[in-house]
């Protein structure tokens, strides 16, 4: 069945960093599928950039780290359509950090924006949830369950947001509402950049990750972003606390 023939015609689907990468692909494809979306990002033009591309995209310029934005968000999307079907919590950054070099802000910085953030969104969430019987995704990474040197505390992370995402799943089941994850393999976006690696650094790394891949090569976000939808998709109802790999291949090796 192709995406557009599924149920997201006038769902209300918040998806935070919309602004590029996964994020941007995810807000595009619940768009075309019918959703009204909210794309929440830090930088306003990457978002308007995303908005361009959609009329059924809205944008929030927004740092979800802020003590005060998981409600705002939440909000937002409630003044505007009225509810809430879909959290995707897909914002988050790495880190490449070997122990030696690990301090306690960097540690502390990246769990707030990949665990903390996505666990006060989901919370603000969670009342207009229960109304619509939602579903939350989460966006973990191959890293989630795989060790990653040099990146330990970004694999920490989302080995948090992976066990949340199975924790959610029990304790939401009563309300109806789902909860599953999308652990995508190295996908091309703006994150290595993002994370302050210099060009030649990122391209070596490109090249090493492309080459370590079963399938050859570095995902698209077009790739991730289907599974996405597929796992909010209504048509998945029986599908909760699943963590879905989509990586090429790399998490057998
Ligand atoms: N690409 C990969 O290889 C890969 C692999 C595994 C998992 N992932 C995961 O996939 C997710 C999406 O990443 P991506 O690959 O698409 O990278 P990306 O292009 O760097 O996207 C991350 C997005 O998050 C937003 N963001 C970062 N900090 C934020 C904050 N404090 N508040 C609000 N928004 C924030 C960024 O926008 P602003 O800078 O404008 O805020 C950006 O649009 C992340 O959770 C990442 O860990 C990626």
């Amino acid at each position: 069945m192709a995406i557009e023939d599924t149920g997201f015609v006038d769902r209300v689907v918040i998806i935070t960093g919309a602004g590029s990468g996964i994020g941007r692909a995810a807000a595009l494809a619940f768009a075309r599928a019918g959703a009204h979306v909210l794309g929440v990002g830090r930088r306003q033009d990457a978002l308007d950039s995303t908005a361009e591309q959609h009329p059924g995209i809205a944008v929030l310029a927004t740092d979800i780290s802020a003590a005060e934005a998981p409600d705002a968000v939440v909000q937002a999307a409630v003044d505007r359509w009225g509810g809430v079907d879909v959290l995707v919590n897909n914002a988050g950054a790495t880190a490449m950090m070997p122990l030696a070099e690990a301090t306690e802000n960097r540690i502390n910085d990246l769990f707030r924006l990949n665990v903390t953030a996505p666990s006060l969104l989901a919370r603000a969430a969670l009342p207009h949830l229960r109304r619509t019987n939602g579903s939350i995704i989460n966006v973990s990474s191959t890293f989630g369950h795989r060790p990653a040197p040099h990146f330990s505390h970004y694999a920490a992370t989302k080995s948090a947001l992976e066990q949340l995402t199975r924790s959610w799943a029990l304790e939401l089941a009563p309300d109806g509402i789902r909860v599953n994850a999308v652990a995508p393999g190295p996908t091309e976006s703006e994150a290595l950049t993002a994370a302050g690696l210099p060009t030649d650094l990122v391209d070596q790394v490109k090249k090493a990750e492309a080459e370590r891949i079963p399938l050859g090569r570095r995902g698209e976000p077009e790739e991730v972003a289907t599974w996405i939808l597929r796992l909010a998709d209504p048509a998945a109802g029986w599908l909760t606390g699943q963590v879905l790999t989509v990586d090429g291949g790399l998490e057998l090796l």
